[in-house]
């Protein structure tokens, strides 16, 4: 559900010789992650995203720069935008997100908790929401 999407505010050490934030699974987000993958290098006006998952948890963080993410749970929508290394989105699964708007150089990281899996993927969103339709009924 939309509203289980939520911006996780992560460790931070100020320090002048500069800042540090970790990650520890299981304590400061609801899960132990297998997998990281990150994009970067992204074109202006390029999207990304454009899926679900079935049942994968992620927590998406942007290391550098910022992005919009736009969620939608098959019935209601939201959009948050992401430009600081300390704090992560949690997204749960079945949340069809698309992300746009990078700035220049900016660089999203994601935390997954299962490996890479296509049989774990809706690519398509009106099997996303036949499927919301059929677990409310
Ligand atoms: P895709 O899901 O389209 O990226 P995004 O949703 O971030 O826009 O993935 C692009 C390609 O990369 C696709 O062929 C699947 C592959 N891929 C992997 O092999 N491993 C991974 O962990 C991920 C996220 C993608």
């Amino acid at each position: 559900m939309i509203k289980d999407c939520k911006i996780v505010e992560l460790p931070k050490i100020d320090d002048p010789r500069g800042s540090l934030t970790f990650i520890e699974a299981d304590r400061h987000i609801p899960f132990s992650f297998q997998r990281v993958y990150y994009l970067y290098d992204v074109p202006g006006g390029a999207e990304r995203g454009g899926h679900a998952h079935k049942a994968l948890h992620q927590l998406i963080i942007a290391m550098s720069g910022s992005f919009d993410i736009h969620l939608d749970d098959g019935l209601e929508k939201k959009t948050v935008h992401l430009n600081r290394s300390y704090y992560g989105l949690y997204v749960p699964p079945m949340i069809w997100r698309e992300i746009d708007n990078f700035s220049s150089g900016s660089v999203c990281m994601v935390l997954a908790s299962d490996y890479y899996d296509e049989a774990d993927y809706y690519r398509n969103y009106g099997e996303f929401r036949d499927d919301v339709k059929k677990a409310l009924d």
